[in-house]
């Protein structure tokens, strides 16, 4: 097995964190389903018209967030910015799984490597603009006076991340080919490094890369970040 331990202990722990995230996800939205309904409408005015709209307005509310841009502009500036840098950079991933061929046979593959150089690349520095403005807004009033030791360890887990992502995209001495063979090898439950990640000096940062997500996953169920299902829930009480 051409892997170190520390890399083939951290692929290992990929399984403990996907079964710690679908168990712990899974138990939250029962728990939430089981909580017994509002005795009070909280419903806020104006009321939409029919089921229609009022779908509409749980996903406006739910990706759009004007509440916050009411509340700070700048806050919501940099809300936009991490959620779409992240999803976009979540996209690139699935390039792990399997080649984006509906994109490289019509552009060839160099230009797909050359679109996800500057597309990750620029992602990934979005997100760590975003992360530390989220850092910094909390060393000031009033936010400091409402932070928690939690809010800043799921931004330096982030930080973590999106750090050595780019780190990977800039300064990595392997191809996505590479990345991909290591990421199906986890897949198919015999995790190893091909020869070119084996002999890099990029499997270090990747696997702390990958440390940094299982770490950030197992904690995701229980932490503020549930808020992923649970603003859908806050939104359909909020527009009865
Ligand atoms: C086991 C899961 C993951 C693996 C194996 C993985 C692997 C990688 C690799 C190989 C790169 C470098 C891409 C390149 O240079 O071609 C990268 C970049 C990056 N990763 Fe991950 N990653 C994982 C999960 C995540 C997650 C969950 C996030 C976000 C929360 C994330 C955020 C990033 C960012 C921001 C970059 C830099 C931008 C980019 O090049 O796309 N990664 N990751």
């Amino acid at each position: 097995m051409n892997m170190d331990p520390f890399s083939f202990i951290v692929a290992i722990l990929v399984y403990v964190a996907v079964l710690v995230f679908i168990s712990g996800m899974t138990f939250k939205i029962i728990v939430w389903a089981r909580s017994p309904g509002m005795k009070i409408n909280l419903g806020m005015y104006p009321k939409p018209k029919n089921g229609f709209i009022r779908f509409f307005k749980i996903l406006k509310d739910s990706f759009i967030f004007p509440q916050t841009l009411e509340v700070d502009r700048w806050m919501w500036v940099f809300a936009m910015l991490f959620h779409f840098a992240l999803f976009v950079a979540l996209f690139g991933h699935f390039r792990l799984v399997k080649e984006f061929t509906f994109v490289s046979n019509v552009i060839g593959i160099d230009n797909l490597n050359t679109l996800g150089a500057v597309g990750g690349g620029t992602v990934g520095i979005t997100m760590l603009i975003a992360l530390v403005y989220y850092l910094f807004r909390r060393f000031a009033s009033p936010y400091k006076d409402i932070s928690v030791p939690e809010d800043f360890l799921l931004i330096l887990l982030l930080l973590g991340i999106a750090g050595l992502g780019v780190h990977m995209r800039f300064f990595g001495t392997v191809h996505t080919e590479d990345y991909r063979e290591y990421f199906q090898s986890i897949m198919r439950f015999k995790p190893a490094f091909n020869k070119a990640l084996a002999q890099s000096q990029t499997r270090w940062v990747l696997s702390w890369h990958v440390l940094f997500v299982n770490l950030f996953v197992i904690y995701f169920p229980f932490s503020k970040l549930v808020h992923v299902i649970g603003t859908f829930f806050t939104n359909k009480i909020r527009s009865e």
